[in-house]
């Protein structure tokens, strides 16, 4: 776990990822605030190698974002703040991935893209790849495209949610075309050294059984159009008992199996030395998200032997208190900034 890897000619000094969290640390106009920085600062101190941002939202309207919390990319003018957030992880010898979504379905207005027409299915291609081009401009390494949990471009991956008779639904191949377009688009604008990473649910129709044959069909795709890592993740995360780990390895596996050369990240249900472990005997890095919340230094304290396991307790409350109060974890504030403000 502690072993270098090489993604896309840029050396990543170990095998952890942050995977992308929602901080809701945000500033209302979608701005990047101070305390986002700081928690940038605190977890590239604390040995990730690669740290992916909070879902950041691609529309120009801030009526189309996921919360009144989330960042904002849609605009050249949040080029300048964004800038902050690379700037702070680099110092520390990390890469800085910013994600790229569109809430759809489950923004504050949501709305459903099969009512779009096909010029509004381009117009928001559009809009991904002028986030990827403002990503770029901004100084990060490179951009996560957000194909999961129930946002916009997962709902048009799965065959059974896309009603569309265009080119961008009616056959698996039309429904990974927006993300194999948006992929292309960015490749060609921000060149060949810039990462593209790609986070696919592990189930892609309603059911959710025998669809790992489409899982591999769009990953391939998305692999030829130009991706360099893809992260696997699954709709259910939320939903696990607390003793399930390793939600997804099953696609992972079946991935490794058919494509043993695609990179992949595995993330869900990764809280120990043991399941890091087991992650990586098939997948290439492991990416977490819950853990380094309770524990943003967990890395560190994995590497100096001063933990086997997070004292994370699955319970999901941070989805609550990050909307309810200025803290991160029923553990109570775990930043100092955050502990300045609390109780206020
Ligand atoms: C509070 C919270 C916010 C999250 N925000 C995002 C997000 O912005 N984008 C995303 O792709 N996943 C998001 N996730 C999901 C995580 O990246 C991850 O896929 C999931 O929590 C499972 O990993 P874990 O078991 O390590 O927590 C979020 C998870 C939590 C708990």
């Amino acid at each position: 776990m502690f072993t270098p890897y090489t993604l896309n000619g840029k050396k990543v000094k170990n095998r952890f990822i942050r995977s992308a969290t929602n901080d809701h640390l945000g500033n209302a106009d979608g701005t990047v605030s101070d305390a986002e920085i700081e928690m940038y600062d605190v977890l590239g101190r604390n040995d990730v190698g690669i740290i992916i941002t909070g879902h950041l939202s691609v529309s120009p309207d801030l009526a189309y974002r996921a919360d009144e919390m989330q960042l904002c990319i849609g605009d050249d003018s949040y080029i300048e703040g964004l800038q902050r957030i690379p700037a702070s992880i680099h110092k520390y010898d990390a890469l800085a991935i910013a994600q790229i979504s569109l809430a759809g379905p489950r923004g504050l207005n949501p709305f459903d893209f099969n009512d779009l027409s096909t010029k509004e299915m381009e117009q928001i291609r559009d809009w991904f790849i002028d986030a990827g081009v403002r990503a770029c401009k901004a100084g990060f390494d490179g951009v996560q495209i957000h194909v999961a949990h129930w946002y916009l471009l997962q709902a048009v991956v799965n065959t059974d949610v896309n009603k569309r008779v265009d080119s961008y639904g009616g056959s698996d191949e039309n429904c990974i075309r927006l993300p194999k377009e948006i992929i292309e688009g960015i490749r060609q604008k921000c060149g060949a050294d810039f990462i593209i990473m790609v986070k696919m649910n592990a189930h892609n129709t309603e059911s959710g059984e025998d669809d790992y044959g489409l899982l591999a069909y769009y990953c391939d795709t998305i692999i030829k159009a130009g991706a360099n890592l893809i992260e696997i993740s699954g709709r259910d995360f939320a939903k696990k008992s607390r003793t399930d780990s390793l939600y997804y390895l099953e696609a992972v596996k079946y991935l490794k199996e058919h494509f043993p050369e695609m990179p992949l990240s595995l993330v869900g249900g990764i809280f120990s030395k043991d399941t890091i472990e087991a992650a990586l005997e098939t997948a290439d890095l492991v990416s977490l998200s819950r853990v380094l919340l309770t524990q943003p230094d967990f890395i560190t304290k994995l590497r100096n032997g001063e933990l086997v396991k997070s004292r994370c307790l699955h319970c999901n409350k941070c989805f609550e208190v990050f909307q309810t109060k200025y803290e991160r974890c029923v553990f109570g504030p775990v930043l100092p900034k955050l502990e300045e403000s609390f109780g206020q």
